[in-house]
């Protein structure tokens, strides 16, 4: 089984304890930073930008894990100045050019990640399995902070781990996203989840962000 890691959602931080926030998540060593990018045509909502992702890199040293809840993204990948090691991830319910979508994070230097909303099959993986370096399983519909997990997703993550591992693609991670809390988080981990984006559901669930982390590690190692 992979390891795990902890991608702490940005759109959730108490912006008047920010730098702080950036602190503990240092400290207590989390792997990567969820930015969620959202249009308001791909997704009903509007939320952080290319400008946010330009100054939370002057703040730390963490990966940003850029979700990007936007149409066509295969042309809008240059406008966010992608840096080595950071993950990006487009929805392949949003592009008809998928393939040039990951392509083009490849190239900017990127990790390309291939998110896939709950009802998507995950077949739409078959011709792209050489482009991606993680798959983005929703875990609720896009969009909103706060959601329930829909319940047929865990069944998902399980046979996206079973897809990959049958097609060679035993490296290839898997991050879920939406309603992450302790409880779901085991359950998640033991379908075969590695990466977990952690919101309103547990990092962000009350004041103690450092105990919160340490606690949702202890469900996913
Ligand atoms: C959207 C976001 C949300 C959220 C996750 O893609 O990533 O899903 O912040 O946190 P929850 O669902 O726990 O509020
Ligand atoms: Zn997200």
């Amino acid at each position: 089984m992979l390891t795990s890691f902890v991608s702490p959602s940005m759109m959730c931080v108490d912006y008047r304890r920010f730098a702080e926030t950036l602190r503990t998540f240092e400290e207590a060593g989390v792997e990567l930073l969820h930015v969620d990018v959202m249009d308001g045509v791909f997704v009903k909502n509007y939320t952080l930008g290319t400008d946010f992702c330009r100054n939370l890199r002057k703040m730390t040293s963490i990966p940003l894990d850029l979700h990007l809840m936007i149409t066509e993204p295969e042309w809008k990948i240059p406008w966010f100045d992608v840096q080595p090691g950071e993950w990006v991830s487009v929805h392949a319910e949003a592009t008809g050019h998928l393939q040039r979508a990951l392509a083009a994070i490849r190239s900017a230097g990127g990790k390309p990640v291939c998110a896939l909303n709950p009802a998507t099959p995950l077949d739409v993986l078959d011709y792209v399995l050489d482009d991606i370096d993680a798959v983005l399983l929703m875990t609720v519909n896009p969009g909103f902070a706060g959601q329930k997990l829909i319940p047929a997703t865990l069944r998902k993550i399980a046979d996206c781990r079973r897809y990959l591992d049958e097609r060679g693609g035993g490296g290839i991670r898997i991050e879920t996203d939406g309603n992450v809390s302790f409880e779901n988080a085991v359950k998640m981990r033991a379908a075969g989840a590695d990466t977990f984006v952690a919101g309103s559901s547990s990092v962000f669930r009350g004041e103690d962000l450092r105990s919160n982390i340490e606690h949702l590690r202890r469900c996913v190692t």
